[in-house]
């Protein structure tokens, strides 16, 4: 019998029971902080609190129920020695693709504007911009990234890519490596950011940055929150520099009532739903981490702690 030690925000035991039903052999789930969770043989979390697993005595190995460690990464408690899994779900990379070019859209065909004159009843013409021609920077062309890019590529946009290390994406100019940073941003009309949090991307979207973008520029953070400097942003959106934000993602989450954020009429705020979780389309992943790690084997997309992802 396999037992698996849950812990989850956003989605429960019994979804993930039947999404593994017919994958795995024998197993059960329990609660990860429970007395029987100590007994688990893998875990499969996601944002556990601190010492979770340190009732833990036979753990082979755990398994994130999303893409992002960053929060695992700062927690000493989690355990170095047994893999740590992170997903990568054709259906995530997929949602979180339609969530970016919406907002792209959105904003390069002036939704927010129709809107608000649909409110005041004003039926008013603004010039619309070129169909093919926006420059939209990708940061992060991983496996969610190339996804998101490969699909602005077939919109018609002019489309770059920024990587840690060179790639090929085909209809994609690829940028890489901090030296490449401004290269990449230099009159970009929208960028979305899908990064994993590092030490190196921490505030990587910052006044500089924004300075580098076409003037009034788009940006959408689907990546973390601390990607984007919060003051800065919010000083380039108040000089025009920046023209409107949509972010899913906050340095606080939830994002504090009291932040300009929420009320701030060129700022789209998302509560960290770009792509949810999907237990079913994850499954056969899940099913295969934890077959490989009960049978000692090297798991899929292993987290690389030195590399922070
Ligand atoms: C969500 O943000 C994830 O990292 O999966």
């Amino acid at each position: 019998m396999i037992r698996i030690g849950f812990y989850g925000t956003a989605s429960d035991i019994a979804v993930w029971e039947a999404s593994l039903a017919n994958r795995l052999p024998d197993f059960e789930i329990v609660e990860l902080l429970s007395e029987a969770g100590g007994d688990s043989d893998v875990a499969l979390v996601w944002a556990p609190p601190r010492d979770a697993f340190s009732h833990c005595t036979k753990l082979r190995g755990i398994i994130m129920q999303g893409q992002g460690v960053d929060h695992m990464m700062r927690d000493e408690t989690v355990p170095r020695a047994v893999p740590l899994v992170r997903l990568v779900d054709p259906d995530m990379a997929s949602a979180l693709s339609h969530w970016a070019i919406l907002n792209a859209l959105d904003f390069w065909r002036d939704g927010a504007v129709y809107r608000d004159q649909q409110n005041r009843g004003v039926w008013q013409h603004v010039p619309q911009r070129p169909a093919t021609g926006a420059k939209v920077g990708v940061l992060g062309i991983g496996a969610i990234g190339t996804v998101i890019a490969r699909r602005f590529a077939a919109l018609g946009f002019e489309t770059r890519g920024y990587a840690r290390t060179m790639k090929q994406i085909d209809g994609v100019e690829v940028f890489a490596g901090a030296d490449q940073l401004a290269d990449f941003a230099s009159g970009l009309d929208i960028v979305v950011s899908v990064l994993p949090l590092t030490p190196d991307t921490t505030a990587i979207m910052n006044a500089g940055f924004f300075a580098q973008l076409a003037e009034g520029a788009f940006v959408i953070n689907g990546g973390r929150g601390p990607q984007v400097h919060d003051e800065d942003l919010l000083a380039a959106l108040q000089s025009g520099q920046i023209g409107g934000a949509a972010l899913d993602v906050f340095a606080v989450e939830p994002l504090p009532q009291d932040h300009p954020y929420w009320t701030h009429p060129k700022v789209r705020v998302w509560p960290h739903v770009a792509a949810q979780t999907n237990a079913t389309s994850a499954a056969d992943q899940v099913a295969a981490a934890i077959l490989a790690m009960i049978n000692g084997q090297e798991p899929a997309n292993r987290v690389d702690w030195s590399r922070g992802y």
